[in-house]
């Protein structure tokens, strides 16, 4: 006997916005809509299943955003969801509403959200959408390469100012907890020294000496690229001014890397996981993530997911310190 499924996704994006996260929405909508579901677009995250701010969605509610930065879903982070009250209303929204099957675009917390919901009975499927690209399961995360190169164009342009002075520009990148976007950034600036919350660094090795190095050859300008979780890029700036004398300013890009326009990579990485991620609910799977691996678009049990561990490849560190002297 065939078994009942209920034929309504609800699709969210929760946490940090990130580029592509539009992309990506385009993709389920689009891709659950020929697979003859009904859609329904959640507002402001796990918020619109606590508020029931959600309107149904067609083949035009997505037309004109590939393109487009921030998400039209709205975002948020949202801590009633995680109590047990605010989590009984979001399941009763759900039923009334019925929808049986999520999408959630987000980072960890989103999957979190994602796995309680299953256990009570809502096929959910999570993509990662995050600037950070700190999802372990997956090598890659929508956002990362907009993040990137929008770090990158800010560095060059900083990188102007810094020589013509003949100064040192500290520069903090975001990333939470995690180095990606600070080393890749990094190496596409030639960053003199890159520091990670992964990888402990030592102020006088690698900082001064590999200036008084670099001086020693004949350049006169620095630029350290920091991430957020190793602290303030103010301190480090006044700490390496007053140690070598050189003039030294701090440089925090901040939101400014979350927006934009998203680059191609995001954009065909977002549709391939849109794809899939319908592709699981119409084959009847729940409690997954969508991830990149070796190359191709796979998926893994949201509680394995959880518990993997990635890190910065520590030999991308050396690399950069052999050639951006
Ligand atoms: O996770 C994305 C991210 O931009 C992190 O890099 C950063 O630590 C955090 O979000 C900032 O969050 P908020 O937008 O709440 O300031």
């Amino acid at each position: 006997m065939a078994t009942y499924q209920n034929r309504t996704i609800g699709v969210l994006t929760s946490g940090g916005d990130a580029p592509g996260m539009n992309a990506v929405v385009r993709a389920v909508v689009r891709s659950a809509l020929h697979k003859g579901f009904r859609v329904v677009g959640i507002r402001r995250g796990y918020n619109g299943l606590l508020t029931g701010d959600m309107f149904e969605m067609n083949i035009r509610s997505v037309s004109e955003i590939i393109h487009r930065g921030g998400t039209i879903l709205y975002t948020d982070r949202c801590l009633e969801f995680q109590t047990a009250e605010g989590f009984a209303r979001a399941l009763k929204t759900c039923r009334d509403k019925g929808i049986g099957n999520i999408v959630t675009i987000g980072g960890d917390g989103t999957f979190r959200g994602a796995r309680e919901l299953c256990e009570n009975g809502i096929s959910c499927i999570g993509i990662p959408g995050t600037i950070d690209n700190d999802i372990a399961c997956s090598e890659y995360t929508i956002g990362f390469d907009t993040a990137l190169n929008t770090a990158t164009e800010m560095i060059d342009k900083l990188r102007d100012t810094t020589m013509s002075h003949n100064r040192c520009s500290v520069v903090e990148v975001m990333g939470h907890k995690s180095g990606y976007l600070a080393v890749n950034t990094g190496i596409a600036c030639g960053a003199l020294t890159i520091i990670v919350p992964e990888i402990p660094y030592d102020f006088e090795r690698d900082i001064i000496e590999r200036m008084n190095n670099t001086q020693s050859t004949g350049k006169r300008h620095f630029i350290i690229v920091m991430a957020e979780g190793c602290g303030s890029a103010y301190e480090l700036a006044k700490r390496i001014e007053e140690r070598t004398n050189i003039t030294t300013r701090a440089t925090i890009l901040g939101h400014v890397q979350r927006g934009g326009s998203p680059t191609n990579r995001d954009r065909v990485m977002a549709s391939q996981m849109g794809f899939h991620a319908v592709k699981l609910l119409e084959a009847g799977a729940s409690n997954r993530v969508v991830a990149y691996k070796n190359g191709l678009i796979c998926d893994f049990d949201i509680s394995e997911a959880l518990e993997m561990k990635k890190t910065v490849d520590a030999d991308l560190l050396r690399m950069s310190e052999t050639i951006s002297i």
